[in-house]
């Protein structure tokens, strides 16, 4: 299949691209940045510029596209979030995916399938409730931003066009994402849980969402019999608490759990944003589990084993 992704230069894209072209398929992605600028890693894939928001030449190159899916945002963790951030991180997912839209609509090949990223903050903060995705979206701003980008993506469905909100949790791996950030004060013997540390935390191997997706827009059962649309949870099977959470990162690391962040040191940092780490959802995979889509990395024990197997950080 001829698959386009934009925003496919960052990590999740990076690891679902070399999963794609390993299995055979041809990868086209979209950047904002020129191909002089781009860091690719070796992937062999071919690199059409875009703007994120407005039509152009990528249009025509991508025509054709058996599969369109978009990772592009702006990172949600790395600034407060100030009206202005607010604004960027949700214009970021919403224009981009309008702009793929407008070009999906205008070609006369359509793809079978859009995919978009999403989020579990779709939830909201929902305690130890175990959640699926029956439920409604909850409250706060993330919340707000994940109804935003799936309803634009929804507007892209048509009776031939099938479209996937994969709502993402926590995604493991050393070369992006929250876990680089949460290991540094486990280096340094400073590591503990996030308080209350009751707080659900719903992850994923970045190897599983990169076969989930794989699965999600290949596996013939469901591309030529479309069980799965709308929204898919994208977590492994075992969500677990902070504090547990806290204690597989620091022995798989060989350190101690023993420094625990207050909810008030982190709500002074970084404002609402703390929101994001002091509560959680407790996810489940209903749709992938349902559909016969199984984990390699099931509880987070084997994942951070095969995280930190061949990785530095882990001193004996
Ligand atoms: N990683 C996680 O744990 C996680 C969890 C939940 C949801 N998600 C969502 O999944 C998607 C992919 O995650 P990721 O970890 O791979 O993110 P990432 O590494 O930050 O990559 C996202 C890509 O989006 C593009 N981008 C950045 N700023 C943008 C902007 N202002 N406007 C338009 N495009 C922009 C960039 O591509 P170019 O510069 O090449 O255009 C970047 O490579 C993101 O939307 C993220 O919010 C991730």
């Amino acid at each position: 299949m001829k698959i386009v992704i934009a925003g496919g230069s960052g990590f999740v894209g990076q690891h679902v691209s070399r999963l794609l072209i390993h299995s055979g398929h041809e990868v086209m992605l979209l950047s904002r940045q020129s191909s002089e600028n781009i860091s690719l890693n070796n992937i062999h894939a071919r690199h059409i510029q875009w703007d994120g928001c407005s039509q152009g030449a990528w249009t025509r190159e991508c025509e054709g596209a058996d599969v369109v899916i978009n990772l592009s945002g702006a990172p949600i963790a790395d600034k407060r979030w100030t009206a202005k951030r607010k604004r960027e991180l949700i214009d970021s997912r919403v224009v981009s995916t309008r702009a793929l839209g407008e070009a999906i609509r205008r070609w006369e090949t359509k793809p079978h399938t859009f995919l978009t990223a999403s989020g579990i903050g779709y939830y909201g903060a929902q305690g130890a409730t175990k959640v699926d995705e029956t439920f409604p979206p909850g409250d706060g701003f993330l919340a707000d931003l994940c109804v935003k980008w799936e309803n634009a993506a929804q507007q892209i469905e048509t009776a031939d066009l099938r479209v996937l909100q994969v709502r993402f949790g926590m995604v493991l791996g050393l070369d992006g994402g929250a876990l680089p950030k949460m290991i540094f004060p486990f280096q340094w013997f400073l590591g503990g849980p996030i308080l209350p540390g009751t707080q659900f935390v719903s992850w994923i191997h970045q190897q599983d969402l990169a076969q989930l997706i794989l699965f999600l827009i290949s596996h013939p059962s469901i591309v030529s019999h479309p069980s799965i649309q709308g929204p898919v949870n994208a977590v492994a099977p075992n969500p677990v608490t902070m504090q547990d959470f806290c204690q597989a990162l620091g022995k798989a690391m060989n350190r101690p759990s023993w420094f625990p962040v207050p909810e008030f040191v982190l709500e002074t940092a970084l404002g609402e944003l703390a929101s994001m780490l002091t509560t959680g959802q407790r996810v489940e995979p209903q749709q992938a589990l349902q559909n016969g889509f199984s984990f390699a990395y099931p509880t987070l024990s084997a994942a951070l084993d095969e995280i930190f197997s061949n990785h530095s950080t882990r001193k004996d």
